[in-house]
């Protein structure tokens, strides 16, 4: 029998009501539209309202990805949140996630903590548990609340990020020829602290002192993380290229992490692609960290951009400092 690929069966999506425009946020800090569209491209971003929770968000994401594969909660065994924004410190976020949706109790639960490139880290890894032939259909959720991890005091910061929701249904298919082809995954860890949360965990709990200081929001050293973006990125989409014998110009569209339109018109310069070869939606949602890639792919697949038998890169880089890419056959 020929082998079983791993194949997305179906995605979805959600976005909180609630837009928070660049003009909003010159009200209320030093900052303008003109400088945060020439330096992003943003031009707004979700906020989730007081009690929308992550698990609410990634649980209509996924109700929407199960509702497109034609599957029910009860098809799951094998359910992944990547998120830097769990509900709780424990439990898992995807426990939550499993009793909001009634996914079987029998069903594997966890979280993945890979920042930006965490949907591509929780994606290889759903691909080869079903691979091991223990699980049979997955849901890969990626899921952000970053307004509450955002210093609103930080203008180099928090005009660059927002909420939202992707999620993908992952089941084997007999040698289809279609689904995941590869990935390519790493992280410097040796450049972590250029994009972090100071305090609040283990190594520095939370006292009112570092809450004054907001040692529990992100922390980011921008130009750093921009070059290291860029290149991380160009050589892990170059590297799963070469591995696969393809060329840039084969793939039909690139995904790619939405953290900032000048990252990903420099990647599209290395790669030697046009810039509508990549599907954008950063001007309308900022960086919303995991769930930057699945919202995109989400919409890039209902917009009519994903056909059937397209290549699709997926590319991305975040905290860590992680980064990945995978290659999707349609
Ligand atoms: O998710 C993955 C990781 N994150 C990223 O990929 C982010 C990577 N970094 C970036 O996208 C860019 O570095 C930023 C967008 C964060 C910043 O752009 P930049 O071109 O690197 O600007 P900069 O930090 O060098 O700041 C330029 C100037 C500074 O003023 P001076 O020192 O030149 O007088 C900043 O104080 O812009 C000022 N500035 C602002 N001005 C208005 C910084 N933030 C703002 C702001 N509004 N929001």
């Amino acid at each position: 029998m020929a082998p079983c690929s791993t194949v997305i069966l179906g995605t979805g999506s959600y976005a909180p009501a609630g837009i928070l425009s660049n003009d909003d946020l010159a009200k209320r800090m030093e900052t303008s539209d003109e400088w945060i569209r020439t330096r992003t491209g943003i031009r707004e971003r979700r906020i989730a309202a007081p009690g929308e929770n992550v698990s609410d968000m990634g649980a209509k994401a996924a109700a929407a990805a199960l509702a497109d594969a034609g599957l029910k909660a009860s098809d799951i065994d094998l359910l992944i949140v990547a998120t830097i924004t769990p509900d709780l410190p424990m439990p898992a976020t995807a426990c939550l996630i499993q009793n909001l949706l009634g996914v079987p109790t029998n069903a594997a639960c966890f979280d993945l903590n890979a920042a930006c490139s965490g949907f591509i880290y929780a994606l290889d890894t759903a691909c080869a548990m079903l691979s091991s032939g223990r699980y049979k259909k997955a849901l890969v959720i990626g899921v952000e609340k970053l307004s509450s991890i955002i210093d609103w005091k930080d203008r180099t910061t928090c005009v660059l990020f927002g909420d939202g929701a992707g999620a993908a249904v992952v089941g084997l298919v007999p040698g289809s020829g279609r689904g995941l082809l590869g990935t390519r995954l790493g992280a410097y860890g040796d450049s972590a602290e250029l994009l972090w949360i100071p305090a609040g965990g283990s190594r520095t709990p939370a006292t009112p002192e570092s809450i004054l200081r907001g040692d529990h929001c992100i922390r980011m050293k921008g130009k750093e993380v921009f070059k290291l973006a860029v290149r991380a990125m160009d050589e892990a989409a170059r590297e799963i290229l070469e591995q696969h014998g393809l060329h840039s110009d084969q793939i039909a569209c690139v995904i790619p992490h939405q953290a900032n339109l000048r990252i990903i018109e420099a990647i599209a310069q290395y790669l030697e692609l046009p810039i509508d070869r990549f599907f954008i939606n950063v001007d309308r949602y900022g960086n919303t960290s995991a769930a930057s890639i699945p919202l995109a792919l989400d919409e890039a697949r209902r917009s009519g951009r994903i056909k059937e038998g397209d290549i699709t890169l997926l590319v991305a880089f975040g905290a860590g400092l992680t980064y990945g890419s995978a290659l999707i056959r349609w």
